[in-house]
């Protein structure tokens, strides 16, 4: 594996593959890569012949009382990571080089409505952030395949709703969570929870599979399913910020007609916020 901090070098790499026929698959990370983004790593080798994975931490996408100077940064051992997983080429670029002279005040690209609802109110311009920095990096690395976990559902649904949107030649594809034994979504922010805060941080896959029992097999208040998850949630000490039942295409508020759902919650304890999600058919 090579790793590469510039833009014009990832392009070199890239055009040579491409030249060869070779398919492009890439995975954008912050880094402190975990067992859930080797799972986003080994999915991206199935889809392409050569394989591109960015490690850079966004600041655009972190709000001014957010962890971006605390977010934890492991370089060596990502890269490990990435070599042992297979991966062609990391590309890991400073803030400069991305943002380069519009870093004061850069271009962004709004995905409307998608980006304002769940997470979207309670980080504001998050998602602009995410949409501004991954249209970058798509037109920097070129990939023919791009994927994202579906743990960050809302996230692949923004870029899925931008990529389609600037018509990028990039097909997206939705990685299933991975989970720890007791069913904590894996995340970097995992860290930041104590020994007795990670004991209750299962609490929120607990909560999002009892509502999903309740609407699989038949329950049609979801407004009381919500009630309740948000109610077992804050008995167990998190603050909650949404637990919430949407629909799968675009996050609205579903009606009667819809079958595609998904069940969304934020939640934070302690130092760390804590999101996941679970989908159902009805
Ligand atoms: O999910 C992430 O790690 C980030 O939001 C992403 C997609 C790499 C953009 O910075």
């Amino acid at each position: 594996m090579d790793t590469v901090t510039t833009i014009a070098d990832v392009r070199a790499r890239v055009r040579a593959w491409k030249r060869e026929g070779a398919r492009i698959a890439f995975v954008p990370t912050m880094g402190n890569l975990h067992a859930g983004h080797v799972s986003l790593i080994e999915l991206a080798r199935r889809h392409g012949e050569r394989f591109v994975a960015s490690i850079f931490v966004n600041p655009m996408q972190f709000g001014p009382n957010e962890d971006f100077a605390h977010y934890p940064r492991t370089p060596a051992r990502d890269a490990d990571m990435l070599r042992a997983a297979g991966c062609d080429l990391m590309f890991m670029p400073d803030v400069a080089e991305v943002y380069g002279q519009g870093a004061g005040a850069p271009t962004r690209i709004e995905v409307p409505v998608i980006s304002t609802t769940l997470c979207g109110e309670f980080r504001p311009g998050h998602f602009e952030g995410v949409a501004t920095v991954v249209a970058k990096l798509f037109n920097i690395v070129q990939p023919d395949v791009a994927i994202f976990g579906e743990k960050d559902f809302q996230q692949l649904a923004v870029i899925q709703r931008m990529s389609a949107d600037l018509c990028f030649p990039v097909a997206i594809v939705g990685a299933p969570t991975v989970r720890e034994a007791d069913g904590l979504a894996m995340s970097s922010r995992n860290q930041y929870l104590t020994g007795a805060e990670r004991a209750i941080a299962p609490r929120i896959h607990a909560a999002l599979s009892a509502a999903i029992r309740s609407i699989a097999t038949g329950a049609a208040d979801l407004a009381a399913i919500e009630r309740a998850g948000a109610e077992s949630l804050a008995a167990h000490g998190f603050r909650i910020d949404y637990f919430a039942v949407r629909r799968r295409a675009d996050l609205a508020a579903p009606t009667p007609a819809d079958r595609e759902l998904v069940v969304l919650a934020a939640a934070r304890i302690g130092k760390a916020r804590l999101i996941d999600n679970l989908q159902v058919d009805r």
